[in-house]
């Protein structure tokens, strides 16, 4: 039987802690051109045969056309202290403005995809798109509040195949 890489397990604890306080960061792009948004909901485990990391994205987002072109991004978990460069990040839009730079996000080639990094975060997921889909407001339960949804930008939800996942030693001194 072919095993399951599931090295990534070991920072998921950590990865949703800090998703639940004060969100993760996703990058998408390339080392030429990315952006950066935050990302409060998403979720890892194994599909396929293949370790996943699923995130939910709305069409609205500057971030969503980089997704769609370059079927990858990687998600970034912040430290702590980055509360404020979290909320900026998920509140501005990169097509307005360099949230990298206003922020003094260092980026940094990523291991296995074109996405980069960002340096001062803690753990890294580098992910690529292997099967999306969309939110379907028929199908969602009554009990999920429709306040998620007051403009119907229906998220489209993204399966990444995780290729790396691995944090930063400068981090866990
Ligand atoms: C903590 C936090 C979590 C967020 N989570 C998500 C999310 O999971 N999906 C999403 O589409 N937007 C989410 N957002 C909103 C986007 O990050 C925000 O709209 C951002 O400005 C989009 O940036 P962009 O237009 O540069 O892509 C979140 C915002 C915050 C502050």
């Amino acid at each position: 039987m072919e095993k399951i890489n599931t090295g990534f397990t070991a920072y998921l604890q950590e990865t949703y802690e800090i998703m639940g306080k004060i969100g993760l960061l996703l990058v998408s792009g390339d080392t030429g051109s990315s952006n950066v948004m935050a990302i409060g909901w998403g979720t890892a485990g194994i599909i396929w045969g293949k370790p996943i990391f699923i995130v939910l994205v709305r069409p609205s987002r500057y971030t969503f056309g980089f997704i769609e072109k370059k079927g990858e991004f990687t998600v970034n978990v912040p430290t702590q202290d980055m509360e404020e460069i979290v909320t900026f990040c998920g509140s501005t839009s990169g097509r307005d403005r360099n949230k990298f730079k206003e922020k003094n996000l260092t980026v940094l080639p990523a291991k296995k995809v074109v996405s980069p990094i960002i340096k001062e975060c803690r753990i890294f997921y580098e992910c690529r798109v292997v099967h999306k889909n969309n939110v379907i407001p028929a199908e969602l339960a009554p009990d999920i509040p429709p306040d998620f949804y007051p403009q119907g930008d229906y998220h489209r939800v993204y399966f990444g195949e995780i290729l790396a996942a691995y944090k930063n030693k400068q981090k866990f001194l």
